[in-house]
């Protein structure tokens, strides 16, 4: 086998770049080019690709090929590639040695990387997720907010930013003169104990019903909903009272999917600093009268223009808008964040349209500074196409949808393994249900509405939890079987030859770009595509390659193949939120 240096790169594709950029300066002494490195999308012209030079030659109004030749024969990179090819119109393909794919396999094998760089420069990133209303069960929106809100919180930690999640809890409100009223006068203190959030849920729709019919009651209704606002002892407890329990009910629902928020400070939090920040707008100019109301103009932009902001309403009470507005305030001046992105459903568009070009008003200058990002999805949808509801047509709560996931994959785990102790199938159903609702969340371009399909998300074949945890849990098993305790075993020889093992090899050295690739777009479905792409050539492989008895130096070639696969399907379905199991 070849000797390789040992100055590889974790990820070769970065290396490529920085020798290209390299090359390049040597052709064009004048400029500074950067260049990007792409797996080929069909690996008969290579394995990497680039385009750069077709940019740059436009820029520079050069013939694209020509300028790519003379890169390639300035281009260090023989310890990498065995061929460097112009093609088309100006693109540079690569093809890798398998030596230097087997010497980053066999850096991984030793633990030294998994594929991938943490970010050279970190950032902090504010995640502004899950954000469920108190008194209201959650619903599936705000799972979809969940699931995929933590997703993007773990994909940024992983790359070594640094990341504040805050829930940020909607507890104030006008629906609470109604709550109030109702919790005084037609509490069911039984059903309150039993379910408190339905039973919240129900006094306030009976008291919404009656206000309808009774102005009286309305008027009563705003009463306490003044006294509360003015710190009504009474009101106050019966107001913390309703969070406790509802953030009670909220914490098992995060528990059972396994997602922590840093912060829950919800809406109430801020309420002692919106007066001021209505003031600062009045006297900055950025707000003015109108209708007796404190309202923010968007002239200047095109698409706002006609649909200006209220931050204070005409009978002096603050709005969504203000609220939001004094929390971006203060998550800058306690966290200092570079990002601060918001995940909600579409329909709140125009909402952080409004708030993040009322801030940047606001604050000018930290406009090139702070990013603000509204990562918003579309909705869940029953298999009839319509909005997902029960068949009474009721939303769908959270709790009872997470049971009948476990449920059903009980049943699917018991049909696979009727041999094994209930209890431990119970213990894999939960980890499988509740990893096929994630996965099938997080799995559709996230702006597109989606069709709940039980059966789609439970199928052991297919792009879902069950199957990409059933395959780390077979690889696992191959090594069970041969009575390797620590995987693979350090300081083998590592010779790729075969076909099957290349693709598997090639497909592992782009885990790194994957993870990165949804921190860029905050887009999960591509850690879901590239993993359930890297367990079919797995499966190919191990279809095609015998590992266990296998000779030398294939063996154990072929079980580092195992072990690494292994290693990113556990940590790429980590980072989607989805935990792995070493037995199924
Ligand atoms: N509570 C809101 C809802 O259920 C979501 C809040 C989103 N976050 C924010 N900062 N506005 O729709």
């Amino acid at each position: 086998m070849a000797v390789i240096q040992d100055n590889l790169s974790v990820v070769l594709y970065r290396e490529l770049e920085k020798r290209l950029a390299e090359a390049a300066n040597k052709v064009l002494p004048s400029g500074n080019y950067s260049f990007s490195v792409r797996p080929c999308a069909d690996t008969r012209f290579g394995d990497y690709q680039t385009s750069a030079v077709m940019s740059i030659a436009k820029e520079l109004k050069t013939n694209p090929r020509k300028l790519a030749t003379d890169i390639v024969s300035k281009l260090e990179v023989g310890e990498w590639c065995e061929k460097v090819e112009v093609a088309g119109g100006g693109f540079i393909n690569f093809k890798l040695k398998p030596q230097a794919m087997a010497a980053v396999l066999n850096e991984a094998a030793r633990g030294e990387h998994l594929f991938y760089n943490k970010a050279d420069k970190p950032r902090t990133f504010i995640v502004d997720f899950s954000s469920p209303n108190v008194a209201k069960p959650m619903h599936v929106g705000h799972i979809r907010s969940t699931i995929l809100g933590d997703c993007l919180a773990r994909t940024f930690r992983l790359l070594g930013h640094r990341v504040v999640t805050d829930n940020h809890l909607g507890d104030w409100g006008t629906q609470f003169g109604k709550l109030i009223l109702g919790w005084k006068k037609y509490l069911d203190k039984e059903a309150l104990e039993k379910d408190p959030i339905s039973e919240m849920e129900r006094i306030y729709r009976f008291v919404n019903e009656r206000c309808e019919q009774d102005a009286q009651v309305l008027d009563e209704a705003r009463r306490e909903l003044v006294k509360l606002q003015q710190g009504d002892s009474e009101n106050l407890e019966i107001w913390r009272k309703m969070i406790e329990l509802s953030r009670h009910e909220f914490d098992k629902i995060y528990s059972r999917l396994d997602v922590k928020s840093d912060y829950t400070l919800g809406e109430s939090f801020y309420n002692p600093y919106l007066e001021a920040v209505v003031n600062d707008f009045i006297t900055k100019g950025i707000a003015r009268e109108s209708d007796g109301a404190v309202v923010v103009f968007f002239d200047d932009d095109p698409y706002l223009k006609d649909k200006p902001a209220i931050i204070r309403k005409s009978d002096g009470g603050f709005n969504y808008v203000t609220t939001d507005l004094a929390t971006i305030d203060y998550r800058v001046k306690t966290w200092n964040p570079d990002e601060i992105i918001y995940v909600t459903d579409g329909r709140q568009q125009l909402h952080f349209q409004q708030i993040f070009t009322a801030f940047r008003k606001w604050h000018p200058e930290l406009n090139d500074k702070l990013n603000l990002v509204h990562i918003w999805f579309g909705s869940i949808l029953g298999e009839d196409g319509k909005p997902f509801k029960t068949r009474s047509g009721d939303t769908i709560k959270l709790s009872d949808l997470l049971d009948e996931a476990e449920e059903r994959a009980f049943k699917v785990v018991s049909e696979k393994n009727a041999q094994l102790p209930e209890e431990y199938r119970r213990n894999i159903a939960r980890l499988v249900g509740i990893g096929s609702v994630k996965y099938a969340d997080l799995l559709p371009n996230r702006q597109a509405d989606y069709v709940f399909s039980w059966d789609k998300m439970l199928a052991l074949n297919g792009n879902t939890a069950p199957y990409l945890q059933y395959a780390y849990a077979r690889i696992r098993s191959i090594f069970r079987k041969g009575g390797i305790d620590e995987g693979y075993q350090e300081n083998k020889t590592i010779d790729l030859t075969v076909q099957e093992e290349i693709a598997v090899v090639r497909h592992l050295l782009n885990f790194g770009l994957s993870i990165e690739a949804v921190a860029n777009e905050y887009r999960p479905n591509l850690m879901c595509n590239y993993l359930y792409e890297l367990a079919g050539l797995f499966t190919r492989f191990y279809e095609a390659c015998p590992v266990l008895k296998a000779g030398e130096p294939q063996r154990s070639t072929r079980l580092a193949i195992c072990e690494l696969t292994a290693r990113v399907l556990k940590q790429g379905l980590e980072m989607l939120g989805i935990q792995t199991l070493e037995q199924m």
